[in-house]
């Protein structure tokens, strides 16, 4: 079960928040995740990279949609999450939603806000 939280307000933040081929960190709850802007959409992976840890979202992106880490430059799908064949890796991937008044992310809700 999923609960969402809204990214950008597009009355607060206009319709063009973030830059094309830009990622960014954002704090949803504790959890910090790199936010990804595409010409498709908006796509959230993980922050932290598999490989040794920095931070995904003070890296790049290129213009295949892949972030490119800022220490060790490996590169993930921002879609997909999957890293190139020859890392052989991946980061966890969060659905993003893009709708009439902004954008929202979802994360899986934890035990305690079920009920
Ligand atoms: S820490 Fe990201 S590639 Fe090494």
């Amino acid at each position: 079960m999923n609960r969402y939280y809204k990214i950008y307000d597009f009355e607060l933040h206009g319709q063009n928040p973030q830059e094309l081929h830009t990622v960014r960190t954002i704090d949803v709850e504790g959890q910090r995740i790199c936010l990804v802007r595409l010409k498709e959409g908006y796509y959230a992976i993980d922050d932290r990279c598999p490989h040794a840890g920095a931070r995904l979202g003070l890296g790049k992106c290129d213009e295949e949609g892949r972030v490119i880490c800022p220490v060790h430059r490996y590169k993930y799908d921002a879609k997909t999450g999957r890293g190139l064949p020859a890392q052989g890796d991946y980061v966890k991937t969060y659905l993003v939603e893009t709708r009439n008044d902004g954008v929202y992310i979802a994360l899986e809700k934890k035990w305690w806000q079920i009920f």
